[in-house]
């Protein structure tokens, strides 16, 4: 059966779904996103996604053109229309179909589109083993916390992490570690876990979240700070996280072992505490 989406007030096959080739998310790359995990049919932390959106969309000096109430029963509308009991929810929305100018258009219409597509969680070889990565130069723009549907920057980066036989890509600026192209990293020394601080310089994570919940409601060292590339580079663990990669353990850096490479203990038990946190929701949720 042909995925189900959602375009301007209209459910439609995806191949009937088309955009003018004026939209300014073409054009420009003008618009911003989400990505939303729904498990057993249940969308996964959808109020904090969608806090996420109003901050992009306020970045961008986009009205929201729903309101919360009418996102959530679009997103459940999308997710019961699709087959699959976990579903992978993208929804994107850009400032509209205008005549080329880089300044905002007036009285455009914001492009609505949200789609629903399998959820491809990690494979149980990437879990128990861990993934390679490679690091690289973030450089990207200054406004990472705008999930921004212009991504050429990530793109780059990941397709050189891919060039290379890699998973992902570590970023550093400036000396300290960001996040990779399309997740963040937290990093294990000595036992204590290292997250870089939520700025402009990195997505602020909702799987991120979860994780520093999860530590904190289990009593496991951590810090929120700013982590020198060196450190990382030396970590004991390195762990991605994103709403489709959970939490998944880098175990080689540029061809390197990350501490003994393979996942440590802290990733092993975040990782189970992670199901169970999920499992839990979800029970929670039906
Ligand atoms: N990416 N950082 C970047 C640059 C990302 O693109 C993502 C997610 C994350 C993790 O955010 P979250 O935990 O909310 O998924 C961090 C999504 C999955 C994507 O673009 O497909």
């Amino acid at each position: 059966m042909s995925e189900t989406v959602y375009l301007n007030g209209e459910f439609m096959p995806l191949e009937a779904a088309k955009i003018p080739v004026l939209d300014r998310g073409f054009i420009f790359g003008d618009g911003v996103y989400e990505v939303i995990p729904a498990y057993s049919r249940h969308p996964f932390r959808l109020p904090e996604h969608l806090k996420r959106l109003q901050h992009s969309l306020d970045s961008i000096r986009l009205p929201n053109p729903m309101s919360e109430a009418e996102w959530t029963k679009l997103t459940h509308e999308i997710i019961a229309r699709n087959d699959g009991e976990d579903q992978s929810i993208y929804l994107q929305v850009t400032r509209g179909i205008a005549r080329r100018d880089h300044a905002f258009p007036q009285g455009a219409r914001p492009t609505v589109f949200m789609m629903s597509s399998p959820l491809v969680t990690p494979p149980r070889d990437q879990i128990e083993n861990g993934v390679p990565a490679i690091t690289a130069t973030d450089y990207r723009w200054l406004k990472c916390d705008v999930k921004s549907i212009s991504l050429l920057g990530n793109c780059l980066l990941r397709q050189a992490a891919v060039d290379a036989g890699a998973v992902e890509v570590v970023l550093f600026r400036d000396g300290y570690l960001t996040e990779a192209s399309a997740s963040n990293v937290f990093v294990v020394r000595r036992g204590v876990v290292l997250a870089p601080p939520k700025n402009h310089l990195v997505l602020p994570g909702i799987t991120y979240d979860v994780v520093l919940e999860i530590l904190a409601a289990d009593a496991i060292p951590h810090e929120v700070r700013e982590v020198a590339e060196q450190e990382v580079k030396s970590a004991d663990e390195i762990w991605v996280t994103s709403s489709t990669k959970e939490v998944l353990a880098v175990t080689t850096l540029d061809g390197s072992a990350v501490g003994t490479g393979k996942p440590g203990a802290v990733f092993r038990r975040v990782h189970a505490l992670y199901q169970d946190f999920k499992r839990k929701v979800m029970r929670r949720a039906a």
